[in-house]
């Protein structure tokens, strides 16, 4: 049956896999900046930084940011170019909640807007935005292709999407290692900060299930982007996939 997806290392149906992942993410919405932290030595704040760098951005830019979670691509994004606009997308409100929290706190509020969705069912036909970023979010999408089409959709011409997210090291040997931090560390780390094994768990099973780098590349064609590249980042543990719109 073609109507099942990937959900950490099981199978379940597609129309049961947002409210499974929605679920998840407001469990571990209070203390997921922190675990972001301990579960990466704090690296995701260089990853961001690096994909900001990489966006290219412009003072004209009108910016999508889907998987907002709590918003730390978005604070970045707006430290450096603070006069931009800037959508947050997520379909989880706890995460959003915090988004918006901290866009207040650091005085970005006026610039942005909200929209709580999945992005698979963002169906907006208005070309109106010229950058759409996903940090970490893609992997635990329901429905790829409907994704990437949808934000094919709303881009300007000349607009691009850029994607982060992370990959299996192609190295045997730090795949192992890798394998062991993600099988037993991070859901144990999750354990005793959030009390919650299994959330974790499952983020760490579903980096195993998620795409290779040229599957999320043959993923962006598919959907009409052009001139499609991707980054690998040091540690080979993170990609970042980027597409235009032409
Ligand atoms: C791992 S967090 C990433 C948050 C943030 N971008 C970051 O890098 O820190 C993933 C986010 O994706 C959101 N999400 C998952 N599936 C989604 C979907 N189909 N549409 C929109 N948001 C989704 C979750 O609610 C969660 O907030």
């Amino acid at each position: 049956m073609n109507d099942k997806v990937n959900f950490g290392l099981s199978k379940i149906k597609k129309s049961d896999k947002t409210r499974l992942v929605s679920k998840i993410f407001s469990s571990v919405s209070n203390k997921y900046d922190l675990m972001n932290d301990l579960m990466s030595f704090g690296l995701h704040r260089l990853w961001k930084n690096h994909m900001c760098k990489l966006a290219k951005l412009k003072k004209t830019d009108i910016v999508l940011d889907v998987a907002s979670g709590t918003g730390d691509l978005v604070v970045k994004i707006l430290s450096r170019q603070p006069t931009i606009e800037v959508t947050c997308l997520d379909e989880n409100s706890n995460m959003l909640d915090i988004c918006k929290d901290r866009l207040v706190d650091s005085g970005y509020i006026k610039n942005t807007k909200f929209i709580i969705t999945s992005i698979e069912d963002f169906l907006d036909y208005k070309e109106k935005f010229t950058l759409a970023t996903i940090a970490f979010g893609f992997r635990n999408f329901t429905d790829h292709k409907k994704a990437l089409d949808n934000l094919y959709n709303v881009l300007k011409p000349g607009g691009r999407l850029l994607i982060m997210d992370f990959k299996t090291p192609s190295n045997k040997s730090i795949r192992n290692l890798y394998d062991i931090y993600t099988d037993n560390i991070i859901p144990n780390i999750g354990k005793f900060v959030v009390n919650d094994y299994d959330s974790y768990k499952y983020l760490s099973d579903s980096i195993k299930t998620y795409y290779k780098p040229d599957e999320v590349s043959e993923l962006f064609c598919d959907s009409g982007f052009t001139n499609t590249r991707y980054e690998t980042l040091p540690g080979d543990i993170v990609t970042i996939h980027i597409g235009y719109k032409f």
